[in-house]
């Protein structure tokens, strides 16, 4: 058969060669990508056209949160696809109406308006424009070690290195010290990260800032959980100097931590909030910004500078409000919370066995393994934003192994579909226990 025509299923050696020659693989050197390649899914578990089965221990990218191939979802796509398409973002539709309201619920506090995009970075995007727009300033924070998106915004408010070769980026974004400091296996104090928030406010001038971003739970780059205390800390001093506080949702929102958004642990409510990712479950592409009622009331007589083509896409909202339906009938955000736990005790018992991993993190299905290769002194197994033979290696047994996930610098992510059972959480654990032999070798101490 030829490459292209589609008589026949093609193989994954044909498939990744179509790919590579005419598609752009997006954070890669294009010559370096070796690409797992999926025919279908169901649950946590992706099939190669060969028919090998591999476990997804990271919902794709922390997204995938109710799980691959849920037919009701599904069936709402094919509905609302048979009934009506697309209609531009000036128009009102019924499947509009019931998701805003659905999330109106959801929300923390008075959050009951939402403005729909198409990802996660737009609603980051936006979310800088409602707050420049309400507060007539035009600076805003952002904290170091966050991940926000890859558009131009949403790039410069990254704090990682993957903004570096995009800078410069927007003007007016200024950036605020991390909870964790990276290499350390304990957070800052609190009292130290919020004095770091409180004196560049100081020295920026609190009135020419618009906005204080802070992903709740910091995501890719390490599943920083903050000390508590913190959110409530950066709420009271963005309230002392009339700054909106916004947070971005994006991948620790819709269940992941065993709550509905991470920020309903710490009994907070934000005034912008950006999420996606599991807003759809990436059934379909969709993202929102939501806020509270006050800011939603100033917009009732004031101008608001900002649109897309596929705001409200009414086949995407159909996909969300099904979705929701599938968290609530399923209790999915009970069984994050109660495999959370089981995650603890694996992630525990990794620790006590294998020397090689320094710290483990996790709520709810939202966890992390950091390797290292001495405990004391902490010397983490990769350079900040590097990597090392012995993560390759990892990485290539969990290949080999039928196990998905996501490694990034020293660590290794915990984050499956929430609808994992205990079973499932195990095989995964099994493997993860047999690759860090690999690390164990490294171990100095
Ligand atoms: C916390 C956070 N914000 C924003 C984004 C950007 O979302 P998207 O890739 O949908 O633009 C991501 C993506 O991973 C994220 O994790």
């Amino acid at each position: 058969m030829g490459i292209g025509t589609a008589s026949e299923a093609m193989t994954s050696e044909e498939i990744v060669a179509l790919n590579r020659a005419h598609t752009f693989f997006s954070w890669s050197i294009q010559s370096a990508i070796d690409p797992i390649v999926v025919d279908h899914a169901e649950g946590v578990w992706l099939y190669t056209p060969e028919g090998k089965r591999i476990l997804d221990f990271n919902s794709q990218l922390m997204s995938v949160n109710i799980g691959h191939g849920d037919r009701r979802v599904i069936d709402a796509i094919t509905e609302q696809a048979a009934k009506l398409q697309f209609v531009q973002p000036a128009f009102a539709t019924e499947i509009r109406g019931l998701l805003g309201q659905k999330l109106a619920e959801l929300l923390p506090g008075d959050m009951d308006k939402v403005f729909f995009t198409l990802g996660g970075a737009e609603a980051i995007e936006n979310a800088i424009k409602f707050a420049r727009h309400y507060t007539g300033r035009y600076k805003v924070l952002a904290r170091y070690r966050a991940y926000h998106g890859a558009t131009m915004g949403a790039m410069t408010l990254t704090g990682d290195p993957r903004r570096w070769a995009n800078e410069p980026g927007l003007v007016g974004v200024v950036r605020y010290p991390d909870t964790h400091r990276w290499g350390e296996a304990e957070p800052r104090p609190v009292e130290e990260s919020l004095q770091g928030l409180e004196d560049v406010i100081r020295y920026e001038g609190p009135q020419t800032i618009a906005a204080v971003f802070l992903e709740t739970i910091v995501g890719t780059n390490g599943i920083l959980i903050p000390p508590d205390g913190y959110i409530q800390g950066v709420r009271e001093i963005c309230d002392r100097h009339g700054i909106l506080m916004v947070a971005d949702e994006v991948m620790a929102g819709f269940g992941r931590t065993g709550r509905w958004f991470a920020i309903d642990h710490w009994d907070t409510v934000p005034d912008l909030m950006t999420m996606a990712k599991g807003l759809t479950s990436s059934y379909l592409p969709l993202g929102a910004v939501a806020m509270r009622h006050k800011i939603a009331e100033a917009f009732e007589d004031k101008m608001f500078y900002g649109g897309l083509t596929y705001s409200s896409h009414p086949i995407s909202l159909a996909a969300s409000l099904a979705t929701l339906r599938v968290y609530e009938e399923d209790g999915l955000i009970e069984n994050a919370a109660r495999m959370g736990e089981r995650m603890r005790e694996m992630h525990q018992r990794l620790a006590a066995e294998h020397p090689s991993v320094g710290a483990t993190r996790n709520l709810g299905l939202f966890g992390i393994i950091d390797l290292v290769r001495s405990r004391d002194p902490w010397t983490p197994l990769t350079p900040f934003n590097g990597t090392s033979d012995e993560m390759k290696a990892i990485g290539k047994y969990f290949r080999e192994h039928g196990l998905y996930t996501m490694i990034a610098n020293n660590s290794v992510h915990t984050n499956p579909p929430l609808c994992i059972t205990e079973d499932e959480l195990a095989q995964g654990f099994e493997i993860i226990d047999a690759a860090l032999d690999i690390a164990d070798q490294a171990v100095t101490d």
